[in-house]
């Protein structure tokens, strides 16, 4: 095949052996997308073709072009735009639905609270009063560090009200990541909780807030705190500290008028990790991104205003951003919020809130069905889970095990599975298959989806055969795309483009492979970055906070291809490698980064496998914790340490 792009219509041609699953003929019937026609007017009409995307969204002022690639690789959408996403999100369902709920809230305690879209106007605008009243002004930074609770959303939509960027900060990591991304986005306000439950425990957020403001350079201007806890921790507030309640109180009733946002101007930025140890700030702008993530959420997991949709990520990523807050609020659905872990109080939770709901559209991470399936079908199938129409993952790569699963045990063997490929820089779904047109491969992401052009090409930009392994590009500008970094103009280059022959490629940084059809199976990160629990982590961040522990002199971390942290660790020969600095390494990391960075294990040996340059071998490693046959190991500088490493694990494990 000479085209190896990615374009997803070829979906005849069906390779030995490998199970395709059409879409189920009721659900086509249906669905909002069940016109194959859509790829190729994406094809032939080219950027236009997302008007379609915008058109989902009200706008204040027409955008004047759909396009501006005069200066690639900084693109803008819809240029000369104007809208509020606060406005799309809630204002604009007032006329329809004003009763219809909005967020359908469960704590961890059992607690359940419900907002409809009059509700929701109501806290998102006295909010935005009092944000405005605290001193909050149009493109000032505010920084949101919460779990996940309905003050959450209703804050990121306040800021999004009066203009003001959010910058969330996942609540579980610690108090030095939240200075540093205070700092990096140059952010002035904070709003977090005096806690949440931990499993059983109350667990007290604010002193991290405390000690991140200790820590970080600059000095907030003000902090608001949510009162999550009540009774079970009393925190005190300092003079420039406010209650959430008391803001919201004193101007309750009151509107604030939703501030037209230029389409380019910024709506939120996200610190994720990227290719040096220091995370980087990912710019969404307001137009673009709103816009591919309301048709994503509308045309790949067939959301309707009709729908219960639960989307199961934490909105302290990504995921949260675009699919559990934005995607279903544009479309003035029913969204779940649940705070808990899945399996607290029991493993019957996730099960019972499909149930309870009546949930119709599902959206979680591999790593999330893999402990569902560990558990075993007995919990799903003790329930009725007959609401569910479509599922959908995100994150990793799932195996066509786990996709039958899942689609057997929650989606009644009916439901289509969507395995959608993103990342927090393309701010919405790229790949993934439209479920009431293309056909379905277990395993494998879909194709691109219209108007997204990706590639599998090898070093030089040229595509590679089918099968063959290469590198996941994207060839050409799309809405939901990063506006920019944080760190400026250059390090966004640097870090994403390469200019070809024939124009600008974007870099995914992922590995991957293409069919025939064009389907795409994603093999892992090219870069030094690792995915485990649906979550990128930096390599270079994780093996410097282990170095820093007092003992260590060399670390290595890989990700084991089964959502979980190994860490391959040299002590001092004067050390003892004992299960105190076990212990020891993961506190450091749990500090420096969080909770969700303990490595799952820590392996100790003599010496590192390097390259005779000195690199570290990092596949290798990958390799041996996955359990997995490697390659020749003659072109290592120390090839006699594999050896002692295998042991290592093997006697670890
Ligand atoms: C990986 C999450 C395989 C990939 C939305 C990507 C996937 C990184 C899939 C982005 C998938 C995401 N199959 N791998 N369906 N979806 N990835 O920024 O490596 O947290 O580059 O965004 O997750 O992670 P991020």
């Amino acid at each position: 095949m000479e085209d190896a792009g990615v374009d997803g219509r070829q979906t005849g041609v069906i390779a030995d052996g490998e199970t395709v699953v059409d879409p189920p003929r009721d659900f086509c019937e249906r669905a909002v997308a069940n016109d194959e026609g859509v790829y190729d007017a994406f094809e032939s009409e080219g950027p236009a073709a997302w008007e379609r995307a915008a058109a989902l969204l009200d706008w204040e002022t027409e955008y004047d072009q759909v396009l501006d690639d005069g200066d690639p690789p900084f693109y803008e959408w819809f240029t000369g735009g104007e809208l509020n996403a606060a406005a799309n999100c809630v204002d604009r369902h007032l006329e329809d639905r004003r009763n219809q709920l909005a967020i359908r809230w469960f704590g961890k305690r059992g607690e359940r609270r419900s907002y409809t879209y009059l509700d929701l106007h109501r806290e998102v605008n006295a909010f935005a009063a009092g944000l405005r009243d605290l001193g909050v002004e149009e493109d000032d930074v505010v920084t949101l560090y919460l779990p996940m609770i309905p003050e959450l959303p209703i804050a990121m939509l306040a800021c999004a009200r009066i203009g003001a960027p959010h910058n969330v900060v996942f609540a579980g990591l610690s108090a030095e990541a939240l200075a540093t991304r205070i700092d990096a986005a140059d952010s002035s306000y904070l709003i977090t909780c005096d806690g949440y439950y931990r499993r059983e425990d109350a667990f007290n957020q604010k002193s991290k807030a405390d000690n991140a403001r200790l820590r970080a350079d600059a000095d907030l201007d003000a902090a608001v705190v949510v009162d999550r806890l009540g009774d079970a921790l009393a925190v005190s507030l300092g003079s420039d500290e406010h209650a959430y309640g008391d803001l919201v109180d004193a101007h309750d009733g009151e509107t604030v008028e939703p501030v037209a946002r230029d389409a380019t101007d910024l709506l939120f930025v996200m610190y994720t990790s990227g290719t040096t140890g220091r995370p980087k700030g990912v710019e969404h702008a307001t137009g673009g991104y709103l816009s591919h993530v309301a048709w994503t959420t509308r045309n790949v997991l067939d959301v309707r205003p009709d729908d219960t949709y639960w989307c199961a990520a934490d909105i302290g990523w990504i995921t949260g951003h675009s699919y559990g807050v934005y995607g279903p609020l544009a479309l003035g659905t029913t969204t779940v919020l649940y705070e808990g872990s899945p399996d607290y109080p029991d493993r019957e939770r996730v099960w019972d809130l499909i149930e309870r709901n009546a949930v119709t559209v599902f959206y979680t991470s591999p790593t999330a069905i893999r402990s569902f399936m560990k558990w075993g079908a007995e919990y799903p199938d003790a329930h009725d889970l007959s609401s569910i129409r479509l599922l959908g993952t995100v994150g990793e790569s799932i195996t066509p095990k786990a996709w039958r699963w899942y689609r057997e045990h929650v989606g009644g063997g009916e439901a289509p599975v969507v395995d959608t490929w993103w990342q927090t820089e393309t701010g919405a779904i790229a790949l993934a298959t439209l479920p009431g047109i293309t056909p379905m491969k277990p395993g494998k992401v879909g194709p691109s989806l219209p108007g997204i052009d990706a590639r599998v090409v090898d070093e030089d930009g040229e595509p590679v055969d089918p099968g063959e392994p290469g590198y996941l590009t994207i060839d050409s500008p799309w809405p939901g795309m990063l506006r920019g970094l944080r760190e400026g103009d250059e390090r966004y280059r640097r870090e994403y483009w390469i200019e070809g022959e024939d124009g600008w490629r974007y870099r995914t940084g992922d590995g991957a492979a293409v069919d025939e059809d064009g389907y795409v199976t994603i093999l892992g990160r090219v870069d030094d970055v690792i995915n485990v629990r649906a979550r990128r982590f930096n390599t270079a961040e994780l093996e410097a906070a282990i170095v820093d522990t007092d003992g260590v002199t060399e670390a290595a971390v890989v990700g084991d291809g089964d959502g979980r942290i190994v860490a391959y660790v040299t002590t001092r020969s004067d050390v003892d490698p004992d299960d105190r600095l076990r212990d020891a390494i993961a506190d450091g990391l749990a500090d420096s980064i969080g909770d969700v960075a303990r490595p799952d294990r820590i392996v100790f040996t003599p010496d590192l496998p390097k390259t005779r340059s000195g690199k570290i071998m990092r596949r290798l490693l990958e390799d041996i914790a996955r359990g997995e046959e490697f390659g020749d190991v003659s072109a290592l500088r120390n090839p006699e340490v594999v050896g002692e490493i295998e042991s290592a694990v093997r006697e670890d494990a």
